[in-house]
Formats: structure tokens, sequence, C-alpha cells
């Protein structure tokens, strides 16, 4: 495994549910099992869950940030394997759609967190919301989840167009979820690339994919973390893969740091 510098990756969705929070949950245990540094933003910031996947209750969290009340510091909650999680709230709808200034703040109090990390992983909500084009932007690159439903795919598509046309985003990743076979895995993905390219001209980055595995809900119902409990299954292995493909290949050629997303953050409207 190559050391390319911290990373800060964006997980994210066009459709809801399609497997974002597990995903990331999952490759931070499997990093942090490797030592890395791991620090985890959830940036579904009306629906938080990356907490409760994790079985954890965080007293602060980032809506206490945004109102002042506390710095990003004080939020930081310890998940298993010494995994650096920022919570965000559940149920807040003000978080949903987060103003210019709210923003800026959350930048800059990026910009004083000096933790050190080697891969950030920013879970983010689903569909076009500027919460969500704003952290997939702001982040070096982002891994699009995707299910063998039509519906994923096309709301896929819609983030992949959104993110390209109006904020000049060119690499994507994309991750099959739920997929049933190598086939029918590939398949999902190939459709995806045929209209990126042929209505965007975009040529975007198969990763891999995770098969279904009835197992990731009890997983989830025990609050341990899958590949933990499950760590012979295909869908680990899998997951493995993809996590190594994910180090050894940087999208985009620049060292990471928080001062990268937050350069890129600030060109962001
Ligand atoms: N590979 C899989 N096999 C079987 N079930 C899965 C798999 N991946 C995810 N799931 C299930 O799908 C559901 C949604 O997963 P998850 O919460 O990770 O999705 P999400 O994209 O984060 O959702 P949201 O958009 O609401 O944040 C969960 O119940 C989870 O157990
Ligand atoms: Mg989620």
């Amino acid at each position: 495994m190559t050391n390319s510098g911290p990373r800060i990756v964006a997980v994210s969705s066009g459709k809801g549910g399609v497997g974002k929070t597990n995903f990331v949950a999952n490759l931070a245990l499997f990093y942090a099992s490797l030592n890395k540094r791991v620090l985890i933003l959830d940036a579904d910031l009306g629906l938080s869950n990356i907490d409760v996947m994790f079985g954890i209750a965080p007293r602060f969290n980032l809506k206490h940030v945004l109102s002042g009340e506390k710095r990003m510091k004080d939020i930081i909650v310890n998940g298993p394997l010494g995994i650096m999680i920022l919570p965000a709230s559940s149920g807040v709808r003000e978080l949903t759609e987060l103003s210019d200034a709210s923003r800026m703040r959350l930048v800059s109090e990026l910009d004083n967190f000096d933790l050190p990390f080697d891969i950030f992983l920013i879970d983010t909500g689903a569909g076009i919301s500027d919460n969500v084009l704003f952290f997939c932007s702001a982040a070096q690159e982002t891994i699009v989840i995707v299910t063998p439903e039509p519906t994923s795919l096309a709301d896929a598509y819609a983030l992949i167009k959104v993110l390209s046309r109006d904020f000049g985003e060119k690499s994507f990743r994309v991750l099959v979820n739920t997929a049933r076979s190598d086939k029918e895995a590939f398949d999902t993905f190939r459709k995806l690339a045929i209209v990126a390219d042929k209505f965007l001209g975009l040529s975007v980055d198969y990763i891999g994919f995770l098969p279904y595995d009835q197992h990731v809900k009890d997983a989830i119902i025990a609050q341990k973390g899958y590949i933990a409990m499950y760590p012979n299954s295909a869908f680990t292995k899998k997951l493995v893969g993809i996590a190594n493909k994910l180090l050894d290949n940087p999208m985009n050629d620049i060292k990471g740091s928080i001062q990268f997303f937050l350069k890129k953050a600030l060109r962001v409207k």
C-alpha cells in the first residue's frame, strides 16, 4: 500500500438508503485495523446515523458547533479502534440547508482542527441538495454508491450531472452495492458509465461492488461492525479489495489536507 498523504473522500448517492453509512462505517473499521487514523464526518446533517451504527450516543454534535456553543474538538467522539467521529444531529431541519455563514463556520472550524488523520471520510446525505453538493465538491474525490435499481441509477446520474456541470467535478468513482453477482454489478456500472460518457463526456471509474448480504442488517442491529462480525464473508473480502484500491490509487494527484478541503470548499458557492 502506498502512503500518499491524507485522503479526503466523500461517499454519496443520488437515491437514499443505498448503503453509504454502512460502507463508510466498515471502511473506517478496516482502515483503523491497519492503524490508519480515521476521521468520519457525518455530513447527513438532518438525519444522522453513523453514531447509531457504532452504538454510540454523542452528547454534542455539529449543531452545537454551528451555533457557536462548542468547538470541533469538543464534539469529537471516539468510535471503535480509535475512529474519530464528528457527529451530526438528527432531525434538525435547519441543518439540512446550511446557510453560507454556517458553511464558512464549518470550514473555519475544520481549519482550526489540528488532530492528525490519514483518512477523512465524509458520509453525505443522499440527493442533490446544496449540502450534498458542497461536501462532494469540497472532498478530493467522491464515491457515488448505486444499486442495481433503475431509480438509483437515474438519481446517481443526476448527482454526477450537477456536480460536473455546476461544480466542475470531473472524477467520480462508482461503487455498486447490493449486487447479486459480478455481472449484475458491472452491468449496473456500465449503464451509468454509458450515459455519463454520452451526455456529460465524463469517464467514471468502477471501484467495485459489494454483494447483497442479509447479515449486514444483523450487524447494524447488533451495533457491531459487520467486517468484525463476518471477517471471512464475500462482503468483507470485496470491501477490503475496494479499501486497498482506494488507498493505492488516489484519484487526484494532490496531497490531501484540511487546507485542501478548505480551498475547495471556499470556491464553492
Ligand atoms: N450490501 C448490503 N446487503 C444487504 N443490505 C445492505 C447492504 N448495504 C446496505 N444494506 C442495508 O440497506 C439499508 C440502508 O443502508 P445505509 O443506512 O448504509 O444506507 P444510506 O445510503 O446511508 O441511507 P441514507 O441515504 O438514509 O443515509 C440498511 O438497512 C442496511 O442494512
Ligand atoms: Mg446514511
